[in-house]
């Protein structure tokens, strides 16, 4: 039999991951989500299995446009993509998915002049950025002119009101963790973003970052966050989201086996942020002790008032404190059970990155875990060396790169040039995990592989 061509090999692969996430869906009496209706959470959005077959389903189509569009096409879709971003800033600052959700009806859609004179900028400008958005699968463009929200623009609906908001602006964000992210990535983000090639051009002289090349500033991004009060609100909210709604509970859950833990062990959560990352696992392993430590403005005003809202009972009965540390200076905890760190050490240069292990190592027993939550970056061909299992979760068959391109490895690489960008840190591979816990005084005791890993250290 004739070799399967890599178009028809791709093709099959679609058409049998959609079967099976259409019948998974047609199991629970539902159909698969339309992406006209606006988005609505299903817990089979969180399910490993149905993730891992939407990752092959995207990765076959998105290699199939790869294959079949012009070459020219796909290098012009991709070197105008600032486009798209300069889109979505704007989208988000004038609150346009909440205009339209509040203008009423989904499927009727609501004139651009209307939209436009509501968010207080040129119909004409903002209706093509709609368009241009509206092409690419991010509302929809009902009649000539009149756009909805679709299963991708509604998650950028604010949860407040505009009227709320405009009461209140410091709520803008608060449990709106898409817009954030968008805020966060397409302000100083993408300001730094223009600087990368420069940057990396002058071989990183004068300036330690893209980022601080584009903004002006001379301090780390989080440093310049404490003189920033509402981009640090924003930057904090897009974090908590992508902790919680991106990403499977059982990668925190399952990470390690904390139910194993005696009653009121001691688990630290380093460089917490709100602790969202704690959240998760308190509802599971409620008999731990959790230690939220960040910078000083952030345990002592917007971390305490998340847990206010999410779990204040976790305050009262003291199973949840804060603390003020700094990375770089001496771990006040001293032999806890478990020092977790997510999305921490990938912000950091390798230097840096061993400095923060080291000075956990300093303060850590001899039974105590260091439990590092990060991507593990996939390499897009194959792979062979240790932990081979962890680099590629999903084996993929042919002809898929083997990191899956946009089904897996498109969002592992798109972290590592934000964190390229923001910090000069990076998404690593297993052998730079390794090489960090021999500089730092810790063994790596085992790696648990998905979208983000759980890499367990031990102390050497
Ligand atoms: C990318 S966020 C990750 C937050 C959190 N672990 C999560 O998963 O949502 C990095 C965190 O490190 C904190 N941080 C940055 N520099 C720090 C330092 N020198 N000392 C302590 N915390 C720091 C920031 O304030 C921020 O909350």
């Amino acid at each position: 039999m004739a070799a399967q061509s890599p178009l028809s090999a791709l093709l099959a692969l679609l058409t049998s991951s959609v079967q099976t996430l259409e019948s998974a869906y047609a199991k629970q009496g539902l159909s698969y989500p339309s992406l006209d209706a606006p988005f609505a959470p299903s817990p089979l959005d969180t399910d490993a299995e149905l993730n891992n077959i939407a990752r092959l389903a995207v990765a076959s189509a998105a290699q199939i446009i790869a294959t079949i569009r012009g070459p020219l096409e796909t290098i012009q879709e991709t070197s105008t993509g600032a486009y798209g971003a300069a889109a979505l800033s704007l989208i988000v600052d004038t609150h346009v998915a909440n205009i339209i959700k509040e203008a009423g009806d989904d499927d009727q859609g609501v004139h651009i002049s209307e939209i436009a004179a509501k968010a207080q900028v040129p119909a004409d400008s903002l209706g093509r950025l709609l368009r241009y958005l509206s092409t690419r699968h991010i509302f929809r463009e009902v009649k000539p002119d009149t756009f909805a929200n679709n299963r991708v623009s509604s998650t950028l609906i604010k949860k407040h009101t505009l009227d709320e908001i405009k009461a209140k602006p410091t709520i803008e964000y608060e449990g709106s963790t898409a817009a954030a992210f968008v805020g966060h990535t397409t302000d100083e983000g993408l300001q730094g973003a223009a600087a990368i090639s420069s940057w990396v051009k002058s071989l990183h002289k004068n300036y330690a970052t893209p980022f601080n090349v584009g903004n002006h500033v001379d301090t780390d991004i989080f440093h310049w966050f404490e003189t920033q009060e509402y981009r640090a609100r924003r930057f904090h909210i897009a974090a908590t989201g992508s902790a919680t709604d991106r990403f499977p509970p059982t990668i925190f859950t399952g990470g390690y086996d904390w139910a194993s833990l005696p009653k009121d062990s001691i688990v630290v959560d380093v460089g917490a942020s709100m602790g969202s990352v704690t959240l998760t696992l308190i509802k599971e392993f409620p008999h731990l002790k959790y230690i939220l430590q960040d910078l000083e403005k952030v345990v002592k005003y917007d971390a305490p008032k998340y847990w206010e809202a999410q779990m204040p009972s976790a305050l009262t009965d003291g199973r949840v404190t804060f603390q003020a540390i700094d990375f770089f200076e001496a771990q006040p905890v001293k032999n806890a059970a478990v020092y977790f760190m997510r999305a921490i050490i990938h912000d950091w240069p390798d230097e840096k990155a061993k400095q923060i292990m080291k000075v956990v190592r300093d303060a850590a027993g001899p039974n105590s875990k260091l439990v590092v939550f990060d991507a593990i970056m996939p390499y897009a061909c194959e792979y062979t060396g240790p932990f081979a299992e962890a680099v590629a979760p999903i084996k993929a068959p042919y002809p898929l790169l083997a990191n899956l391109g946009l089904g897996l490895g498109g969002f592992v690489t798109l972290v590592d040039i934000q964190m390229l960008n923001l910090l000069n840190g990076k998404e690593r591979t297993v052998g730079e995990f390794i090489e960090l816990g021999k500089q730092s005084g810790w063994k790596l005791e085992s790696v648990k592989p998905g979208m983000m890993a759980s890499i367990v250290y031990s102390a050497a």
